[in-house]
Order: structure tokens, then sequence, then C-alpha cells
């Protein structure tokens, strides 16, 4: 075995919007950070549908985030065999790997493990996913504790990057354009920036804890809500922010939650990280928004 690299991070899925963070927390920490990339040349060649684990044999890990996924319910759902394989056998196949050489890992759950009937589960809530992806999800957690791999798993609810994407970035260009933006009034999220899920895997990390561990907002705002919320804060015309309910066609209610929230208490006990308001979240976010 190579000489012990004890203060090396190893960052599976380097391109995600998780495992960027998680790259630039862990250099902020004074880390070195190997990341792992399906692009050629863009870090250590990896690929979860067919892994060759040689190139990350190569160093000693103090840690390990295991971020890459098939990440699209609606992909895990068209192609559950498929995505299975990545998420769940490949996913595990390498944490076994990990295990063996010692490496402490943090493992990328989801809120999706929850049938999200229920308000602000805890960590030990029972699970009872609606779709494949949840089930991926909770078959990996399940794997983990009955192997007692040395792993943290991390549930997110929704993840938030500092820059305009998704459902924000739509809304963002059509009112700075003068268009409508079209938001949801049936569907609501609970969101969590993305260097703040990078800052509780890392801690998690760290200490070489172990369970499940919940991140999220501690209450929950509709999309209606958040659309005007980004139209007042980005001085953009209101008036063109119009609600309509989502249909079971556009959004089928495997995918939807009643209940987004979860229960961040543990995390912010043991941590240091309370959960923030899911307004104040989104505040500071289109604060940031450009001009
Ligand atoms: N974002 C959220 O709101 C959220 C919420 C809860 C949990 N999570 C979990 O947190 C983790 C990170 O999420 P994210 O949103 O940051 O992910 P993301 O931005 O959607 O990126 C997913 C990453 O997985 C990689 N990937 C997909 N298939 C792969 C394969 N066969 N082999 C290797 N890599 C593969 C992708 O590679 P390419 O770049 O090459 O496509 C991509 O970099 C995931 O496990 C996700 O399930 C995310």
């Amino acid at each position: 075995m190579a000489q012990a690299d004890s203060g090396r991070a190893l960052v599976v899925g380097g391109d995600s919007l998780v495992g960027s963070a998680l790259q630039e927390h862990c250099r902020k920490m004074g880390m070195a950070v190997d990341a792992t990339s399906r692009r050629p040349g863009a870090g250590l060649p990896f690929d979860l549908s067919d892994p060759d684990f040689a190139p990350l044999g190569r160093a000693d890990y103090r840690m390990a985030f295991l971020c890459a996924a098939v990440t699209s319910m609606q992909a895990c759902q068209q192609d559950p065999d498929g995505s299975r394989r990545i998420n769940v056998e490949n996913t595990l196949a390498l944490a076994r790997r990990l295990a063996d050489r010692g490496v402490h890992m943090v493992f990328l759950s989801s809120s999706q493990v929850f049938d999200g009937e229920t308000p602000a589960p805890a960590e030990d809530a029972p699970r009872a996913p609606k779709n494949e992806y949840g089930r991926q999800k909770l078959a990996v957690e399940e794997a983990i504790a009955r192997e007692d791999l040395p792993a943290a798993i991390l549930r997110p609810t929704k993840v938030l990057a500092d820059r305009p994407v998704g459902v924000f970035k739509g809304w963002f260009e059509a009112l700075s354009q003068g268009r409508k933006a079209q938001a949801a009034t049936n569907m609501a999220l609970s969101p969590v920036m993305v260097a703040d899920v990078a800052e509780a895997a890392w801690r998690l990390a760290e200490a070489r804890h172990r369970g499940i561990w919940h991140t999220g907002s501690s209450d929950a705002i509709g999309y209606f809500d958040a659309a005007r919320l980004m139209a007042e804060k980005r001085h953009l015309p209101l008036d063109l922010v119009e609600g309509q309910d989502v249909t079971e066609a556009q959004v089928p209610s495997i995918f939807r939650h009643r209940y987004v929230t979860i229960g961040c208490d543990k995390i912010g006990r043991s941590l240091g990280l309370p959960a923030k308001r899911a307004r104040d979240i989104l505040d500071a976010l289109f604060e940031g928004f450009p001009r």
C-alpha cells in the first residue's frame, strides 16, 4: 500500500453541482483534491456505468464524497435497470472498495427516500420512496447500514446553485426580457445552498461521522412565491409572474412531495449548522444574481 496521504480528498462526480462545490470547499480547508470526471482530460477518468477502478487506487484518500449519479428522477423512472446499475450496483462496488482501503465516505442520498406525506421527517423516520430514484437511494442507504460501510449518508432537499439555473434561470431570463414567467402554485421547495451542502458533507467526513443526516431549509416556500420574491428582489416586473397549477401530465405525483421540508435538527445540533429559513436563502441568492 502506498504511503498514506492524509490530506487528500476524492470527489466522485467532480463535475456535478455538489461535487464542484465540494472540490472548492476541500481546497479552502487546505486539502488536496482528486475529482473524477467523464470528460476526457478533466480529472480522474471514471464512469459508473462500466467502472474501471484502477485510476482511483493510485492515491490514499482520507475522505471520499460520492456525488456521481443519474440525478434526473424522470431518467431513473424511464430506465430503472440502467440507472440502478450506476446509482446502486456500481456505486456500492465503489463504496466497498473505498471501505476496504479505510476511506471514510459521504454518500449523497435524497429526501426522495420519503413519500413526502409527513411534515419534517427525522433521520430515522420510515422511508417509503414513491419513485425509482428514491428507491435507488434507499437501496444504497440500506446496504451502507447492512454492510457497516464507513460512510455518512447526507440527504439534502433541493440544492441550489449560486447562479441562475433550472427553473430560476427560466424565470430570470423571461422577466428580464419582459416576458411572462410561469410558476407553480401547487408545488413548494425546501432550498439549501450548494455551499452549505458542501460544508455539511465536509464536516461529516472530517469527523468521520456515520449514520443519516439531513440538510435543508427550516420551512418551505411555494414556487409562485419564490418567483414573486425574485421579481421583487431584482426589480423585475411583478405582474409578469403568473401562477398556475402544475398538472399530473407536467409533473407526475410520484415526483412530488406534499411536505418538502425534512427535519434538520440533528445537523444543527451536532455540527453547528442550523437550517435557514427558505425566504432568507432565496433573498440572499436572488441578491447575488447578475444585474
Ligand atoms: N441537486 C439536488 O437538488 C440534490 C438533492 C438531493 C440529493 N442530490 C444528490 O446529490 C448528488 C449530487 O447531485 P448534483 O445535483 O450535484 O448532481 P448533478 O449536477 O446532476 O451531476 C450529476 C453528476 O453525476 C455524473 N454521472 C452521471 N452518470 C454517471 C456515470 N455513469 N458515471 C460517472 N458519473 C456519472 C454526471 O457526469 P457528467 O457531468 O459527465 O454528466 C454529473 O457530473 C447526487 O447523488 C444527487 O442524487 C442532489
